[in-house]
């Protein structure tokens, strides 16, 4: 693992990513219990109130609640400033994020109108805090990479896609009209914008880092972000102002060669790797890029076929390339985070203590375990959209049961953590 470029000594306490990581896969857990009691309905109403409650229990519970820890954990050591008083800050924003999400799933769940509210002022709270947070670390940050600028993009993007959910929010909680014309953008801008534009950020760091590939070629890694930044820009403004199909069609096209841009480059890199072996963490990211290939092509055929398969869309978007994005990434960095925050302690300490190495922190054989259940949950979920009937407890089971597992390895990482502290200690 080449290091070359981070300030490691600049990393922070090791409760301050965790709480985010260790959080996100009970809301992952929670998306398919409700899918369990809704039942086959919840994926083939889209405006149902319980897919709403999915839909962000898995975009803000899972995705959104790992991407924050995240920024917490890489902004110090990649760019040289962290988020102002994180060991606080962070603590605040897990709480009202965590309560906000729960609340706003319960809320469209019921229907209760003054929870769908509270939900909105804790959510705008969590991102009144974060949002200003973050932009200043990335702004005035000391170093300025590739991934700080694309990094820039997505919190510009999440600035939007938040002011346009709470919009929407603040429309089914009566407090305004709801404009379903926003949503679209609203898609967009989180989708595209925040998620897809953090996870090539990342990428470009942790790639090379954990996988010793080379570096994304410089041209793209300056360039691509804020082409699909600009590009999307353009297809709001059609959106808004000039509805024109074949306009907008053209620019999705365009923003879809620029993902193709990167998903090809990606792949080449991991299979062109310095380093011979293969870890768990690799095949999900080959399997998350495979996935986001998969859910671009699924959007031009809905696109050309004028066809509406938003559903499938969303569902091989979110569970075919961000979940797996997500559990490779966490399978690397969280064991990583265990073994530097034991050495810190030690190397002053106790010396001759033996450190777990990353490998013995979370075994290659549990993750490769975890890594099979998803595959099972994958297929099942492609087969439940062939028959319903047959494979809705399956499928979602299976997820439960994937996401379970991948938060007890998760654990057991942390629970060594705490093992050998209390031995330091002692
Ligand atoms: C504070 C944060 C957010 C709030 C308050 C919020 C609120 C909403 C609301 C009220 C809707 C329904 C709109 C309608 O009825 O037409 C919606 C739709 C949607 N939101 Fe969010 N959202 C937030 C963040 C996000 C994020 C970060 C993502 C993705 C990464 C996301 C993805 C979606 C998707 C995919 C839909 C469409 C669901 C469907 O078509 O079934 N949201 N959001």
């Amino acid at each position: 693992m080449n290091f070359g470029s981070l300030s490691l000594n600049q990393s922070p306490d090791i409760s301050i990513p965790l709480r985010f990581f260790i959080t996100a896969p009970l809301f992952a857990m929670a998306a398919m219990v409700l899918w369990l009691i809704t039942g086959p309905p919840l994926l083939q109403e889209r405006w149902l109130p319980q897919t709403l409650a999915f839909t962000h229990l898995m975009t803000l519970g899972f995705i959104t609640m790992i991407m924050i820890g995240a920024m917490f954990q890489l902004l110090p050591v990649i760019s040289g400033r962290g988020l102002f008083a994180a060991r606080y800050t962070s603590l605040l924003i897990h709480s009202l994020f965590s309560a906000g999400v729960a609340l706003l799933a319960y809320g469209f769940f019921s229907g209760h109108q003054s929870i769908m509210q509270t939900a909105l002022i804790l959510l705008s709270l969590t991102f009144v805090i974060f949002l200003p947070l973050l932009t200043h670390a990335l702004f005035t940050s000391i170093a300025s990479n590739d991934a700080v600028r694309s990094m820039r993009v997505a919190v510009v993007s999440l600035w939007i896609a938040i002011g346009l959910g709470v919009w929407l929010l603040s429309g089914h909680t009566g407090m305004t009209y709801l404009l379903r014309n926003n949503t679209p953008l609203h898609i967009a801008w989180a989708a595209i914008g925040w998620v897809n534009i953090m996870i090539i950020s990342i990428a470009y760091q942790v790639i090379p880092m954990f996988e010793v590939t080379h570096d994304y070629p410089k041209v793209i890694s300056r360039w691509l972000t804020p082409g699909i930044l600009s590009l999307l820009i353009i297809w709001s403004a059609l959106h808004i102002w000039l509805q024109q199909p074949w306009l907008s069609f053209t620019l999705a096209l365009l923003i879809c060669l620029l993902l193709l841009t990167f998903i090809s480059i990606t792949l080449h890199l991991q299979i062109q790797r310095k380093k011979f072996s293969t870890d768990t963490s690799l095949y999900f990211w080959v399997t998350g890029i495979i996935g986001l290939f998969f859910s671009m092509l699924l959007y031009l055929y809905a696109q050309a076929v004028n066809s509406d398969l938003d559903t499938a869309i969303g569902m091989s978007f979110i569970f075919g390339f961000v979940v797996p994005v997500m559990n490779g990434m966490l399978y690397k960095i969280v064991p990583f985070l265990v073994w530097l925050n034991l050495n810190r302690k030690l190397a002053f300490n106790k010396p001759r203590i033996k450190i777990p190495n990353m490998l013995e922190i979370i075994s290659n054989k549990r993750c490769m375990a975890q890594f099979g259940l998803y595959w099972l949950a994958l297929v099942l979920t492609i087969l439940y959209f062939v028959k319903p009937d047959w494979f809705f407890y399956p499928a979602v089971i299976a997820w439960l049961i994937n996401f379970a597992v991948f938060w007890l390895n998760l654990f057991g990482a942390v629970m060594i953590y705490i093992r050998v502290s209390r031995v330091v200690r002692s």
